[in-house]
């Protein structure tokens, strides 16, 4: 098991977002976790992410308990995510965006740097190529020397994977990745988290949108900050209590 979610629990004053919660995600699998609006996945992504500390329960991530850990130790420790609000550096080309994430990792000093030393320019050089093979895999090698703001939003989306995935992730974690797209933008997006996956990364991805569920092994649908089920995509498909929390629950319709 590569992340364990073990009874989380988010109160917010007295709004429980989170109750109760678990899921786990084997190594290489893509889990769904799907659920209305304000159902709680972006707190569970919060939470497992250290964003914010839960009120109780624990998340396991490799074998580690990283429960309390901020997002910086989560982030080394090989979780990379991306956000629902998409955090690009606007002014940025696409390479730029993606190879400044790959230095979580500065492999040389500021010695190096201040005296552009071989070893300087040989890390810089392994970085860009490393960024520029995350856009092969993504399909955004066309766009490489774009500015970040003017990529159309659905490839901007794909930018914010790209740039987690230059942290060198072992769990990758979506956060409505399909979020605002077109239908043309929704299957360039398919294709690259299909690609991403087929390059070797677990991937956890919170969604609204159904056609996710072409790309999971396992879902697993929150609704009130409860999982109310879990299983192969079609399984949920057919479950009546998704179907009611999608379609005639009390959050309306998704
Ligand atoms: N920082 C916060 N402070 C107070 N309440 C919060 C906070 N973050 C989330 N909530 C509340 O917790 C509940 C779950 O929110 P969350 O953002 O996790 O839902 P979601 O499933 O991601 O929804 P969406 O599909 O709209 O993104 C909502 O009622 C929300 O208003
Ligand atoms: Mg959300």
């Amino acid at each position: 098991m590569l992340l364990q979610i073990d009874n989380l629990t988010k109160r917010f004053g007295g709004l429980t977002a989170v109750d109760g919660f678990n899921a786990y995600v084997d190594e290489g699998e893509v889990v769904g976790l799907i659920g209305p609006n304000g159902a709680g996945k972006s707190t569970v992504f919060n939470l497992v992410t250290g964003v914010f500390p839960p009120t109780s329960g624990r998340v396991f991530f490799d074998g580690e308990d990283i429960t309390r850990k901020k997002p910086h130790t989560v982030a080394e420790l090989g979780i990379g995510r991306t956000f629902q609000m998409n955090l690009l550096f606007a002014d940025f080309t696409v390479l730029e965006n993606v190879s400044a994430s790959s230095h979580v990792y500065p492999r040389s000093s500021l010695f190096d740097m201040y005296f552009n030393t071989r070893r300087y320019r040989r890390n810089e050089a392994e970085i860009s190529d490393r960024a520029l093979q995350i856009l092969q895999l993504l399909g955004l090698e066309s766009y490489k020397d774009e500015l970040a703001k003017n990529l159309p939003h659905g490839y901007q989306k794909m930018l914010g994977v790209a740039r987690a995935l230059a942290t060198k992730p072992k769990l990758l974690m979506l956060d409505e990745p399909l979020g605002g797209m077109n239908p043309s933008e929704i299957d360039f997006s398919l294709q690259a988290i299909s690609n991403a996956r087929d390059s070797g990364v677990t991937v956890l991805i919170v969604e609204h949108n159904m056609q996710i569920l072409s790309l999971c092994d396992r879902v697993v649908v929150i609704s009130f900050g409860q999982k109310i089920c879990e299983g192969s995509p079609r399984e949920v498909r057919e479950n009546e209590e998704v179907i009611s929390a999608y379609f005639g629950g009390k959050h309306g319709s998704a």
